[in-house]
């Protein structure tokens, strides 16, 4: 196999921002990458709206589009499917297109419950197959300078409250289709916190509930106190509500106030909006500990879309699936992180301390 023959599932903002990178042409794609984004080739393309898929064909290539998963999921000549749709079907069409031998690159989140993500990760065991999640902030510079340098910190402190308030009529806010912005945004901040942290959870304690909103079941706002299983602490502030620019523009020109913090025995540093750009600080003697530098604004020097990674999610994929490898977010990430955010809400609803 030296080509990836590609199904896509759901044909809107974010399979473009995927399928732009097809032909290794991007210059936002990691120059090692390129390559493997020119072994990727679209077959079909399936959304509810035949107008859409069939505006990705033309623009991106493909033999078909079609508004029936199944034609995807049955044709022989397809390999692998990019699911990029609204998160109640992430789970179905990820289980449907193992059973038909397909890899999978979901869209975050990977799944909306707990038995999902049960589900899939019991697939992906029995079927062999590479199921990648796209979390993109395993794929940002800044968030990976700060992971050379401190592998297990101490002390890990993430940030995901939005500068405004999300629409009641955005599906992502729909607690069917999309789960509301922690389940549908923070959790990149949450899957870089576990990245940084280096460590799985061991329990959580969260205050929190609905601030913003009118629908009772969509939780938005989280504060979570997070203990690891190798003895790190940590929290977590998720939800919407207007931060405005309070932490936007400084210190690095981040456009978002997204960060996760690690603090390591004097030292630390923190990785900016969905780990673009990075700074370091240090109370310790440079004989003990140097900073690497002082601070990495990727932004600048390599533009957005380059520093947040996205452009290198795809061409990943295929690299993995042609060079036989573990993706950089399995599926064990992404249950981690659907069920970390689900037993925040729990410890918001109960008072209690929740265990993993
Ligand atoms: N990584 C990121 O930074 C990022 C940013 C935005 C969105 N996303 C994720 O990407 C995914 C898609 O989001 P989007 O912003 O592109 O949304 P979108 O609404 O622009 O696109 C989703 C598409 O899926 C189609 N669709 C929905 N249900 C379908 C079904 N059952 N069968 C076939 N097609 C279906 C819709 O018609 C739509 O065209 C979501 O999982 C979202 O969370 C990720």
């Amino acid at each position: 196999m030296d080509t990836v023959r590609l199904g896509i599932i759901g044909c809107g903002g974010m399979c473009g921002a995927h399928l732009s990178t097809l032909g290794g042409k991007s210059p936002h794609t990691s120059e090692a990458l390129r390559p493997f984004a020119g072994k990727v080739e679209i077959r079909g393309l399936v959304d509810v709206n035949l107008a859409k898929a069939e505006s990705h064909r033309q623009k991106y290539g493909g033999e078909y589009v079609t508004d029936d998963p199944e034609k995807i999921f049955k044709d022989p000549k397809i390999d692998a499917v990019l699911i990029a749709t609204w998160h109640d079907t992430h789970a179905p069409f990820s289980l449907r297109a193992m059973e038909c031998g397909k890899h999978v690159l979901i869209e975050k989140p990977m799944a909306m419950t707990e038995k999902e993500c049960d589900d899939i990760l019991a697939a992906v065991d029995r079927s062999g197959l590479t199921y990648m999640v796209a979390f993109r902030s395993r794929f940002a510079k800044g968030a990976n300078a700060v992971k050379r340098e401190f592998p297990k910190p101490d002390n890990i402190i993430a940030h995901a409250r939005t500068p405004g308030i999300w629409s009641e009529s955005s599906w992502a806010q729909d607690p069917i289709k999309g789960g509301g912005q922690i389940l549908s945004q923070a959790c990149h901040v949450v899957d870089l916190m576990f990245f940084l942290a280096g460590a799985e959870p061991e329990s959580v304690y969260a205050t929190g509930g609905v601030f913003h909103h009118s629908r009772p079941e969509v939780i938005d706002t989280i504060n979570a106190a997070v203990r690891y299983k190798n003895g790190s602490v940590g929290a977590f502030l998720g939800g919407d509500g207007g931060t405005g620019g309070l932490l936007t523009g400084h210190p690095l020109g981040t456009g978002c106030p997204f960060f996760v913090m690690v603090v390591d025995k004097g030292r630390s540093a923190i990785a900016l909006d969905h780990g673009h750009n990075c700074r370091f600080e240090s109370s310790v003697p440079e004989s003990v500990w140097k900073k690497p530098f002082d601070a990495g604004n990727f932004t600048v020097d390599l533009g957005e879309a380059a520093a947040g990674g996205v452009p290198d999610i795809l061409p990943t994929f295929a690299r993995v699936i042609l060079n036989h490898e573990t993706p950089p977010a399995t599926a064990v990430d992404g249950a981690r992180t659907t069920r970390f955010i689900l037993r925040c809400f729990e410890s918001a609803r109960t008072g209690k301390i929740i265990k993993f």
